[in-house]
């Protein structure tokens, strides 16, 4: 009697597909709205001003990234004017706080306020940059040795000749009279280290004590064995990722404040005017130290670092399980929060008039103070390990 039954239900269930199709529509609909509502309404981020579609999506910032091609910082910053706040909400659980001492609470060197596993992870491998706060102090004590040895001097003369080869093109380009390709030529000053597979090359044929300085040196977890295949993908890795944190940065840098310079007569004649004054030779021996104590020089360097802002984006930390409290507003622990680089260099209660390429901010009476707010390198524990 039962299996009639049900058979009889089962085939108007199966006669009807759009019974079927309309119940999980709605069923999704219904969900969905669920949970928009509680995101915009529920959340307990639902009181922190912003977008509405960051409030309830990540689309918000999808669409600054992606359609508006990695806008999100200038973005980001124009929400502050408009909602008039120092902390907008630019997704569902992600606050972005714009206030330079907050700041160095998120980038610390204490415990808390660990890296985003959500924004890291798509990296993609598990590198440096992706690693847990425990795993990355380990692989940055390592990695220390070789971006900021204790000898500069054989990395100097390694930089010295690479640029030296640089500049002897340049010259020969602009005799001429043919445009200079000032992106190309700073990447690959900027790329002049060992290659990836070279150096493993290096490895595995020689004793550890015949071996260059490398990377690969520094984190190899079997230094005194042929390296196996997985420890080499590893380290292949590693690797890229120190090209891909190292190369793109220090270039794009560099072609900027090049730029600066080339393009202000004032500014390109004051150094070279305070360079051919200096002390230096540069034809016999470079002598960066120096070279390093320049004022107008280190200025400059300071300035292009400020405006190159060539990490621009969300540096996303997570609020430790206790929370934390920003002005009236309670972040409960695992919050995603982030405060860019761009928001500080051009806080123009710091830095007046922050549009502008000025090297003289960096010499005026207060700029001691002034080091403090350049965060070109961020702080903290996930600092830059090539700033030196
Ligand atoms: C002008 C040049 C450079 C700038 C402005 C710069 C800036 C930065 C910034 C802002 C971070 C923090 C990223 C984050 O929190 O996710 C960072 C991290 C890092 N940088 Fe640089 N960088 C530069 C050059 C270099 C060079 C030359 C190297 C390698 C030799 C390097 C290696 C790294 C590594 C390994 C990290 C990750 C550290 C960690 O997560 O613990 N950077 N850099």
């Amino acid at each position: 009697m039962f299996d009639g039954y049900l058979g009889k239900s089962l085939d108007s269930i199966t006669l009807s597909p759009n019974l079927f199709f309309y119940t999980t529509g709605t069923i999704l609909i219904a969900r969905l709205l669920q949970i928009l509502a509680w995101r915009w309404w529920f959340h307990p981020l639902s009181s922190v001003p912003g977008p509405r579609l960051a409030a309830v999506s990540s689309l918000w910032q999808m669409w600054q990234d992606v359609v508006r091609d990695g806008d999100a910082a200038r973005a980001i910053d124009r929400l502050h004017r408009e909602y008039n706040t120092d902390i907008v909400r630019i997704s569902p659980n992600h606050v972005h706080i714009k206030d330079p001492e907050f700041y160095f609470k998120i980038y610390n060197v204490g415990p808390g306020f660990d890296k985003d596993p959500g924004f890291y992870s798509k990296l993609g491998v598990n590198s440096i940059l992706s690693a847990d706060t425990n795993s990355a102090r380990s692989m940055r004590s390592k990695a220390n040795a070789i971006v900021a040895p204790r000898d500069w001097g054989s990395m100097v003369e390694k930089a010295y000749s690479t640029a030296k080869h640089a500049s002897d093109r340049l010259v020969i380009h602009s005799e001429r009279g043919e445009d200079i390709d000032l992106f190309h030529t700073f990447r690959s000053i900027s790329q002049g280290g060992e290659w990836v597979d070279g150096t493993l090359k290096n490895s595995k044929n020689s004793s550890v004590k015949d071996r260059k300085s490398t990377i690969i040196d520094a984190l190899n977890p079997s230094p005194n064995h042929d390296i196996s295949a997985t420890d080499r993908e590893w380290l292949v890795d590693q690797s890229n990722t120190f090209v891909f944190a190292g190369v793109d940065t220090t270039s794009t840098m560099l072609m900027y404040t090049f730029h600066k310079v080339l393009s202000s007569h004032e500014i390109h004649s004051r150094l070279q005017h305070e360079l051919q004054n200096a002390d230096i030779s540069i034809q016999e021996g470079y002598d960066w130290k120096t070279i390093r104590e320049l004022p107008y020089l280190s200025a400059v360097i300071k300035e292009g670092l400020r405006l190159s802002t060539v990490i621009p984006g969300r540096l996303p930390r997570t609020v430790p399980a206790e929370g934390v409290e920003y002005k009236g507003t309670f972040l409960p622990g695992g919050t995603v929060v982030s405060s860019t680089i761009y928001s500080m260099h051009h806080n123009s209660k710091i830095f007046p008039e922050s549009d502008i390429f000025n090297p003289d901010r960096w010499l005026a009476a207060n700029s001691a103070e002034l080091e403090r707010y350049n965060v070109a390198f961020s702080k903290g524990k996930r600092s830059c390990i090539g700033m030196k």
